[in-house]
């Protein structure tokens, strides 16, 4: 058996391999987060997200989704993919409000998988609620906007196909996303970060 530990800042996750199997294992700092995240696996049964193999009193073992996640896409910095990426998350959350009528609110571009048969796979599910697509969209442009690594150009074609897919754009969520940044910066305690990039 071989461990690999994964970026993880509340759990510990690893990816596993055991004989010719491969998968996640994410031990729960908090026993609630865990019941909250099985109890959406099993209601979601392998779409949008990952299938639920196995749980154990503090862990759950999840199927590994091969592939790049969205903060590695957009780090390519092309920008037709940034903009292809942007539409398909849009209609990825369209659909899960759909399905669940729930939103996601850990909110963070690594959750988001691109995998060559399944498309968009969503991975952490400790935290959701009953929610719109405007409020969960305004959150997934909040932690976009305040990547360091991704090139501004690059998050702005994202976002612009992310939100226009979603009837809104930048300068109309203007007031939301900067809400919602400003929340994010504080936890981090960063006071310094430069909103002119995005709204002049
Ligand atoms: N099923 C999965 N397949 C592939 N990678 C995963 C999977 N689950 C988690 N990961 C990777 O591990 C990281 C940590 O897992 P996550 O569920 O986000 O834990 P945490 O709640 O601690 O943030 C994710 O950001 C992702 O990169
Ligand atoms: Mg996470």
């Amino acid at each position: 058996m071989t461990e690999k530990k994964l970026y993880s800042k509340k759990n510990e996750a690893y990816l596993i391999s055991e004989n010719k199997s491969i998968f996640i294992k994410k031990i729960f700092s908090s026993l609630t987060a865990k019941d909250d995240e099985e109890k959406l696996l099993k209601i979601l049964d392998g779409e949008f997200a990952p299938k639920l193999l196995f749980s154990n009193e503090n862990s759950l073992c999840i199927e590994y989704i091969e592939g790049m996640d969205y903060v590695d896409l957009l780090m390519l910095g092309e920008a037709e993919s940034a903009n292809f990426l942007g539409k398909f998350l849009a209609e990825f959350i369209i659909k899960f409000i759909k399905k669940t009528s729930l939103i996601l609110t850990d909110e963070n571009l690594h959750h988001y998988i691109l995998n060559k048969d399944k498309g968009i796979v969503r991975v952490d599910f400790e935290e959701y609620r009953e929610g719109t697509l405007k409020e969960w969209a305004t959150k997934i442009a909040a932690f976009s906007i305040l990547y360091d690594g991704i090139k501004i150009e690059i998050i702005k074609e994202f976002l612009n196909a992310f939100l226009t897919r979603l009837n809104y754009n930048l300068f109309s969520l203007k007031n939301e996303i900067i809400n919602e940044a400003e929340i994010i910066l504080k936890r981090r305690n960063r006071n310094d970060f430069d909103f002119s990039l995005y709204f002049d």
